[in-house]
């Protein structure tokens, strides 16, 4: 199983020293950063825009994943991408052209994923799954940082897990919403090879490197529990 990757959600940054909490999550180990881009009509919540990725591209050499909750991903992709993403999150909800959105963000030059609300059913994923890098799986309803992760979302990573393994092994399999110390082990387990984390990142007391760490740790924890049961397995049946 690939090691697991982590992408700090901004979204609970503290946005008058973003530059410096950007840096302190690189030297925490962060994979990617995820930026939350929100326009008050596809979810009801304003964020941020461009000009804050232009700025972290200024700082950092992180790849930058955008996740587009906006009515009208397609029209932002060429702004977006010189300003310095290298990769884009579309939802499947709302998006009648998906496929062809997908394209356009091919067009750009940048990698692609999409994403899917808790309600919305692994299935839907079966006609796109080929065509994209990574599939997110919302494990809250998007629109607010620092909600309940979703419990019910579990089995459905499991089930978009097998699709993957299926029809297009390489794509990423991501998780956002609700992930901290105790969730974490539990989407891993599910299938989840990517972790986003705004709150439990940026929002705790300890730090941004010390609650990385706590992460993975949990994750370490994780990995031991797996071995501890197969193990046991193993003997049962010998
Ligand atoms: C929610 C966003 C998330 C958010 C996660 O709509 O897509 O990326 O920042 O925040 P936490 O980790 O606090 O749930
Ligand atoms: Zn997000």
């Amino acid at each position: 199983m690939s090691i697991v990757k982590l992408a700090p959600s901004i979204l609970a940054a503290d946005f008058a020293r973003l530059g410096q909490q950007v840096a302190e999550a690189a030297q925490g180990g962060a994979d990617r950063i995820h930026v939350d881009v929100m326009d008050g009509h596809f979810v009801p919540n304003l964020s941020m825009g461009v000009v804050v990725v232009e700025s972290l591209r200024r700082v950092t050499h992180l790849p930058l994943e955008i996740h587009l909750m906006i009515s009208a991903p397609d029209q932002f992709f060429d702004e977006f991408a010189a300003a310095g993403s290298d990769s884009f999150l579309v939802h499947w909800e709302g998006n009648n052209n998906l496929h062809r959105t997908v394209q356009r963000i091919r067009t750009v030059g940048r990698r692609a994923g999409v994403v899917i609300n808790p309600a919305t059913s692994a299935t839907v994923l079966e006609e796109i799954v080929e065509d994209v890098d990574q599939v997110l799986v919302m494990t809250v309803n998007p629109g607010f940082g620092h909600q309940e992760f979703v419990r019910t979302t579990l089995p459905k990573i499991g089930r978009v897990r097998q699709l993957i393994e299926r029809r297009h092994p390489e794509c990423e399999l991501e998780v956002d919403g609700g992930i901290d110390a105790t969730t974490a082990p539990l989407v891993v387990r599910a299938g989840a090879t990517v972790l986003v984390a705004g709150s439990a990142i940026f929002g705790d007391r300890r730090g941004v490197g010390a609650a990385m760490n706590a992460l993975r740790t949990a994750l370490k924890n994780t990995k031991r529990d797996t071995e501890a049961a197969e193990r046991s397995a193993l003997q049962r049946s010998q």
